[in-house]
């Protein structure tokens, strides 16, 4: 960032603003300011301003601002990189040696790998599937019918085989590829005697994007010596494969979307149980590969459906992570429904046991979410337990659990569930409500949504100290939700630290991708000296809403602490004492 900062900063202080519009447009002095029609919307009366003071132009037909390199950037209908050019040679500022932008060669040299990266792995995919279909490959054959599975569903998922260590390598470079490429790709590993097969001697299941491109391999063992290195190994992580992110068989989801219909989706642990499931005729099985749920991986699942069954195995089921992973998928507006499979058996197993019309019935059968919870909590605290003394400890345990899931729920769910809750525990349903109410007004809520205020507060603050104002002045930087506001606070705080006066026009220098709103945002406050008193009060109301806001979280994670020991008196006091800090912050004077 070092050089090409400063190379911007020496092209954007040697040519001033009103020279370099002048140059292109008629300027007309007004005031403090030049006035033009501006070239950016057709317009008779000029509307769009440019401020020598400020170094940035404004247009208020428009709306477009920004300064000197934006505007010849937009008028000339040039990259960032362009513009510089022309004011470089415009002032005689020398180019530096490391040419354009350096945002865009990494940009560039991202999509050259993906690419790369991509034809690797679809040659690999090629190796191993013939591997798989001629001599070499009647161990994984005979391995998969064992399995049961037919010849369709082998193809249909792309199954391959790993003949040994070298093959493949040899493979890859008679295609023209660099080993080293293979390797960053994943696909080979570099070894003392040259490169191996990073999945050698294994069984491939190809990994493919939602577009059907193959990204990735599984390769399970075959043998106990492979298996006592990991039953299941992966190809190692790149830019187009983080397993936490990804499902197994989206593809195949989404041709099922596409073909037919796709009346949910079920989210599984394992490869093997996704081929199961298939061959048996649940198209819309995904596997999340072992790990816990992610937002991204929620966000591939609402595209192609809003309803989703999670099966897990009996052990991973009840686990803390995985129902965090639920949540993630409900908060992510999925209806999600947990089966049960039974006899700690996982889908593959259950159906080759049973058949898909048991494993059909336990799908019908699966809770929503909220119930499952309950299930949950009904095999953790035994609250219908015959033995007294275990009934009065599970029982408190039970009702502060069943808050929990019900805190997380829509009015209307929540409404059911606490009759559903109050029934079951004998605490009135009055009780539920009071105690959620409670809560809700503790704790204001101030993720998601109901920034308003704040984030007002936010841009009033910047432009305050953007536009140098005497009163304008913070300690440190308040909490940001947009790279816009981080990138300029970032900006703002060094120059406090530095002693300098900020000014405006770095606005897009600091933060060059920014909309025309956020820019507005800054740039429109009104800081005529009529106003001076006016703004300075609403300068302190606002970061007082901002050290607000700080006090907040770490009321936050304080409530969480007394979660874990509520008897604690004295975090109790301090608890006291922060929400009153915090009321009297937020007080509007
Ligand atoms: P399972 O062991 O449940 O998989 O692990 P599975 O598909 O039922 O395996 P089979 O039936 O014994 O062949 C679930 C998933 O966790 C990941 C794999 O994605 C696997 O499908 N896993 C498991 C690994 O990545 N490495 C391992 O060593 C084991
Ligand atoms: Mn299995």
């Amino acid at each position: 960032m070092g050089d090409f900062y400063d190379f911007v900063l020496q092209v954007k202080s040697s040519n001033d603003i009103v020279d370099v519009i002048g140059s292109y447009l008629e300027l007309r002095r007004k005031g403090a300011n030049f006035m033009a029609r501006c070239p950016f919307h057709g317009e008779k009366t000029p509307s769009f301003s440019v401020s020598r003071n400020l170094q940035i132009f404004k247009c208020f037909g428009c709306g477009e601002s920004g300064d000197v390199v934006k505007f010849v950037q937009k008028y000339e209908s040039c990259t960032f990189w362009e513009a510089l050019e022309i004011l470089a040679k415009r002032a005689g500022v020398p180019l530096p040696e490391f040419g354009p932008n350096h945002d865009e060669a990494q940009y560039a040299e991202r999509k050259r790998k993906r690419d790369l990266y991509l034809s690797i792995c679809k040659e690999t995919a090629k190796f191993y599937w013939r591997a798989y279909r001629d001599e070499r490959g009647v161990v994984a054959r005979q391995y998969m019918q064992e399995r049961g599975f037919d010849r369709e569903t082998v193809n249909k998922f792309g199954i391959g085989y790993s003949p040994d260590g070298y093959s493949l390598a040899v493979y890859l470079r008679s295609k023209g590829f660099a080993m080293e490429d293979c390797a960053k790709c994943g696909v080979l590993i570099m070894g003392r005697r040259g490169a191996i097969d990073a999945l050698n001697g294994r069984l491939i299941i190809p990994i493919f994007n939602m577009q059907g491109q193959v990204i990735a391999f599984g390769g399970r063992g075959l043998d106990e010596y492979a298996i006592s290195r990991g039953k299941y190994k992966n190809t190692a992580e790149t830019q187009l494969f983080i397993k936490k992110d990804n499902l197994f068989a989206i593809n195949i989801a989404k041709e099922q979307k596409q073909q037919t219909s796709l009346k949910y989706l079920v989210v599984v642990e394992g490869y093997m149980d996704v081929i199961a499931m298939y061959q048996a005729g649940f198209r819309g099985a995904v596997a999340s590969m072992g790990t816990s749920l992610t937002e991204q991986q929620a966000k591939w699942l609402s595209r192609l459906s809003d309803t989703v069954y999670i099966c897990y195995d009996g052990d991973a089921a009840g686990q803390k992570a995985t129902v965090r992973g639920m949540d993630i998928l409900d908060k992510a507006g999925l209806e999600v429904r947990v089966v049960t499979v039974p006899e700690n058996l996982d889908p593959d197993e259950y159906i080759k046991k049973y058949g898909k019309e048991a494993f059909e019935e336990l799908i019908r059968a699966a809770l929503p979410l909220p119930d499952y919870k309950l299930h949950l909590l009904d095999e953790a605290f035994p609250i219908d337990s015959p033995d007294v003394a275990v009934r009065n400890d599970a029982l408190p345990k039970y009702v502060k659990g069943a808050l929990n899931m019900l805190r997380v729920l829509d009015d209307a769910r929540q409404a059911r569930y606490i009759t559903a809750v109050s029934l079951k525990t004998g605490y009135s349903e009055d009780y539920f409500r009071r105690k959620l109410a409670q809560r809700e007004t503790d704790v204001p809520q101030i993720v998601g949504g109901n920034l308003v205020r704040e984030d007002k507060a936010k841009y009033f603050v910047a432009s305050c100290m953007l536009f140098g104002e005497d009163y304008a002045s913070i300690e440190d930087k308040p909490l940001c939700n947009s790279a816009f506001l981080s990138d300029l606070y970032d900006y703002l705080l060094d120059c406090v630290s530095k002693g300098v006066k900020p000014s405006p026009d770095m606005l897009y220098t600091v933060c060059p991708n920014a909309t025309d709103e956020q820019y507005n945002e800054i740039i429109d406050v009104d800081f005529d000296r009529a106003r001076y008193s006016i703004n300075k009060r609403y300068f302190e109301e606002c970061k007082r809403l901002l050290t607000a806001e700080k006090l907040l979280i770490k009321r936050d994670e304080l409530m969480n602490e007394i979660k874990k020991d509520p008897s604690d008196a004295r975090l109790l006091d301090e608890l006291a004492a922060l929400s009153k800090q915090i009321a009297d912050l937020r007080q509007t004077v």
